[in-house]
């Protein structure tokens, strides 16, 4: 039996073992995944501990995805444009980086929301890691407006520039984007408010104007739950056609990390209403 795991801290709510035990059990791959909750002094020494036991590979999750990018040795392009890892695999006999995270995300939207990114305008909201790891794939997949607004709008201006910097972002995809305040959205209608602010774990909702939640638009959670997100209600009073969660993200991440480690594509529908009804 391969060993894969997640890590994180803390890491006892992951849905990540549940998901890869359905995969490898639908496509029939000899594996174990576990769950691996180092305190956050000791992450190295434990992917280390892990790799010399044997193990195959893992998946990275708050608060080691930059440490888990640093420790690589190679890394994937999308790792490098987010700058973060959430997908480890050693059976080169060294650190390979990945992540998929971004692609994850318009999976969920193109494949099991149905949507088309191709042509359309992105609300962006937060400038951290779970926003970095987006923009770039956002990109690829055809938006050709995305703003990125933040509560601290030097973050989002960093963000922008950094990604410019590092290829995260191609020359040509430049004047798609653009980065400011909460109080400083241009107006227009958006077709995706995506929020990837850490506020939604906490109950707390970004302080936006109510007209960004026009009536075509899609509102996208990245955090999940039991039912709506306070965001997710937030835009539903506000007006939006859609409001969903990042359910669908979280099993597309998780489906494309299994295909890199066992080089097959598990069905990711089934999974997924599996775990919706079980969440209720
Ligand atoms: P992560 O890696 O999960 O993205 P992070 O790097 O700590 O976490 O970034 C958290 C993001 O959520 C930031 O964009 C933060 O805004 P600031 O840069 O202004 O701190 C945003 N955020 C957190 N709580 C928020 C809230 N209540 N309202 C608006 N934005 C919030």
């Amino acid at each position: 039996m391969d060993r894969y795991a997640v890590m994180g801290y803390p890491v006892a709510h992951s849905l990540s073992p549940q998901i890869h035990a359905l995969f490898a059990k639908a496509t029939g791959q000899p594996m174990v995944y576990e769950r691996i909750g180092p305190h956050p002094e000791a992450f190295e020494e434990a992917v280390a501990q892990f790799r010399s036991q044997g193990g195959k590979g893992l998946n990275i999750t708050l608060p080691f995805k930059e440490r888990a990018y640093a420790l690589a040795d190679r890394r994937s392009a999308r790792a490098q444009a987010a700058g973060a890892a959430n997908t480890l695999d050693f059976r080169a006999g060294d650190i390979y980086a990945d992540n998929t995270d971004g692609v994850g995300l318009v999976r969920d939207l193109e494949r099991n929301l149905g949507c088309k990114l191709l042509g359309r305008s992105v609300l962006l909201l937060g400038a951290g890691g779970a926003a970095r790891g987006v923009v770039e794939p956002l990109l690829a997949a055809g938006v050709t407006r995305l703003v990125v607004a933040n509560r601290t709008p030097s973050r989002a201006e960093i963000l922008l520039d950094q990604l410019r910097h590092s290829g995260g972002i191609a020359p040509d995809r430049m004047s798609h984007c653009m980065a400011c305040g909460l109080d400083g959205i241009p107006q227009g209608s958006y077709h995706f408010i995506i929020n990837a602010t850490s506020g939604s774990l906490s109950g707390e909702v970004p302080a936006l104007p109510g007209w960004v939640f026009g009536p075509q638009a899609l509102a996208y959670d990245m955090v999940y739950g039991k039912g709506s997100t306070p965001f997710m209600t937030l835009a539903r009073d506000q007006g939006v056609a859609r409001s969903v969660d990042g359910l669908g993200m979280l099993v597309e991440q998780a489906a494309e990390s299994f295909h890199l480690w066992r080089g097959v594509y598990p069905e990711t529908a089934p999974v997924l209403q599996l775990l919706r009804a079980e969440l209720g």
